[in-house]
């Protein structure tokens, strides 16, 4: 939801911030803009549309200066237009301002400075933040001072970068609700919504933590609270390896990712198996300890958004089965908003690749406010939702840079399959050698992940017979109606094909209406004794005129006559087989997105990290 950086050193700003602008292009991506220290004034440039349009305009017109702050947008308040993309000025363009973030009472505050005369240039709620900054710099004269008064008056969440005129050597920097991290070089600072900006410059980085401001020099970098006390903290060392930051060859981010899933869920999995021999006999979360939550729990309370919301469906029926704790699963955006019912017997479990969901964020707090025990599920190191969660288990998937997430969601899966089993055998509710033939089971997923993946032509051939199919319908039976869920938001997000996800006994109860000759049925089938139930749909709609395709594992012979292709994964334990059911379907979205001419890893519309309500 928008990426913003900085960077004050002795380098040419402006190629350092268009290349840390590349690595945020993920977070929004229908204008870019600019702001270099040029002497004694700030010059901007910005343009609709994707970065390379910027690029092109800065290389034809280069803009010397070595203090700088860059911004790729996702529009919400104003439509994607050069006016609207980021940087904002005040009037006489003298103070400088990247946003990432929503100020909620921007209205008002706007009718308070066009009281005094202020015409505003564009339709954003930035530009407030701009004026609001001068208004209080002609009263303080102090552009930290200015900064930290004008914060008090925001509602709404909020990553800012600001320059000005008066102030030539250095960046004034905070954050509330949306991430902000500041890179530490040698003679050279950078601010960046997100690590991989900066990894080419440096390893060092602090995470500002809610409403901390950060003065950056370019020898030294200041921290304050909101209320300007400094702060002293430890920076922190990011040891990923670039290249997993980067294409490696692929032709996306996304196939790349959804490849780096048997690799993904080793990693994922393997420090947290306890081996006799070759053999799992339990399962450690780095050193971490559960018991008193697993001794405790009354319900488990599961809540996220998108591709992460649908880890937490899957993970009701893992925990149920083998844990035999009764599972809630909400949507974030919605449970934040319903006065839920929370106890202290309650574990409440969020799951967020980023970390920094802004729905997701608001459960964790509410959560840990009602006296709930909260862990979060996240893929970032660092990122708000581990710091103030009570536990915190990592997918060590490594970054996920397309939109559209997979890696992610098979080791969020991971990690729920191992919380569940650790949960169930401290509960005594399953014995010692089921515990270790389960384990025994999910080590074996990377391995069957890597199976699928190895044959994928048949999945290619069957995206390229139906990419123009005008409805495609996902169904499924428990778990794999939450994989059906999955599957059709990944479809619709990179294809923009219409797909939906219904629990196939619901069919007849209306969905199947919309069953014509241009219906594309998907069956995920991965629970045997419900085989014939599915059969039963699919000949439903079958016998309708859709075209019909079933995953299934293991003997899938009672689809031949429902079915016109069935792809067979290899045979999986009941509850981790969703683990590998979902590969083929990543791998259909991202082949129709393609055979569209889309670009799969920035899809129209979204933007990697929703930081904004
Ligand atoms: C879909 C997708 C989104 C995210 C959702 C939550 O492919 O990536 O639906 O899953 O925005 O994001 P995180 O997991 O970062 O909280």
């Amino acid at each position: 939801m928008c990426g913003i950086v900085g960077y004050v050193g002795c380098k040419e700003a402006t190629p350092v911030l268009i290349n840390t602008l590349k690595k945020l292009e993920y977070r929004g991506y229908d204008s870019a803009g600019i702001a270099v220290m040029n002497d004694d004034e700030i010059l901007v440039r910005k343009a609709k549309g994707a970065l390379k349009v910027l690029e092109e305009m800065v290389v034809k017109e280069v803009i010397k200066g070595s203090i700088g702050i860059g911004h790729t947008r996702w529009a919400t308040h104003g439509e994607p237009s050069d006016i609207n993309a980021h940087p904002h000025t005040n009037v006489s363009g003298s103070i400088a301002i990247v946003h990432n973030g929503i100020v909620e009472n921007y209205a008002k505050l706007k009718e308070q400075l066009q009281a005094q005369g202020i015409v505003f240039k564009s339709q954003t709620d930035t530009e407030v933040i701009a004026h609001l900054v001068n208004f209080f710099y002609e009263q303080t004269n102090d552009i930290f001072e200015a900064v930290k008064l004008a914060l008090k008056k925001l509602e709404g969440s909020y990553a800012l970068g600001v320059i000005c005129k008066d102030y030539p050597d250095r960046i004034i920097a905070a954050r509330k609700d949306s991430p902000l991290i500041v890179g530490l070089g040698k003679g050279e600072n950078f601010i960046a919504s997100d690590v991989p900006a900066v990894l080419e410059y440096t390893r060092e980085v602090y995470f500002l933590d809610q409403k901390e401001l950060a003065v950056v020099y370019s020898d030294h970098v200041d921290l304050f609270t909101e209320d300007g006390e400094k702060i002293i903290k430890e920076p922190f060392h990011v040891d990923w390896d670039m290249a997993s930051a980067e294409k490696g060859g692929y032709a996306h981010f996304m196939l790349k990712e959804i490849y780096e899933q048997p690799k993904a869920l080793r990693d994922t999995l393997h420090p947290r198996l306890v081996l006799e021999g070759n053999k799992p006999v339990d399962i450690k979360f780095d050193e971490m300890d559960f018991s008193s939550i697993f001794k405790n729990v009354e319900r488990i309370i599961i809540t996220a958004c998108g591709t992460a919301y649908h880890a937490g469906v899957a993970a009701r029926y893992i925990f149920e089965e083998f844990a035999r704790v009764p599972v809630v699963v909400d949507v974030a955006s919605e449970f934040r908003y319903r006065n839920p019912i929370i106890s202290n017997k309650d574990v409440v479990i969020i799951i967020s690749q980023s970390g920094e969901t802004a729905d997701t964020l608001a459960a964790l707090r509410l959560a840990k406010e009602a006296g709930a025990q909260v862990v979060a599920i996240t893929n970032c190191v660092g990122s708000t939702a581990s710091r103030e969660a009570d536990k915190v288990i990592y997918t060590w998937a490594g970054p996920e840079i397309a939109v559209a997430s997979t890696k992610a969601y098979t080791t969020q899966l991971m990690c729920l399959c191992l919380l569940a089993l650790k949960m169930a055998y401290s509960r005594n509710t399953i014995s010692k050698p089921e515990y270790e033939k389960l384990l025994s089971s999910l080590n074996e997923v990377p391995e069957k992940v890597e199976q699928v993946l190895k044959d994928q032509s048949i999945v290619q051939k069957f995206a390229s017979q139906n990419f123009n199919k005008s409805k495609v319908f996902y169904i499924g039976r428990l778990i794999d109606s939450a994989s059906s869920l999955e599957s059709a938001l990944k479809l619709k997000e990179v294809s923009y094909m219409h797909s939906e996800a219904f629990a196939a006994g619901e069919l007849k109860h209306g969905p199947i209406a919309l069953i014509d000759t241009d219906t594309l049925v998907v069956g995920i089938a991965t629970q045997k004794a419900l085989y014939e139930k599915i059969n039963s749909n699919m000949e439903e709609v079958k016998s309708r005129g859709a075209a019909t395709l079933i995953i299934g594992q293991g003997d899938t012979s009672v689809f031949n006559g429902s079915a016109d292709t069935v792809i067979t994964v290899p045979e999986t334990e009941g509850m981790f087989a969703a683990i590998v059911s979902i590969i083929p379907v990543q791998l259909f979205a991202y082949y129709c997105s393609v055979l569209k001419g889309n670009n799969p890893d920035k899809p129209r519309n979204l933007a990697k990290s929703v930081t904004v309500e």
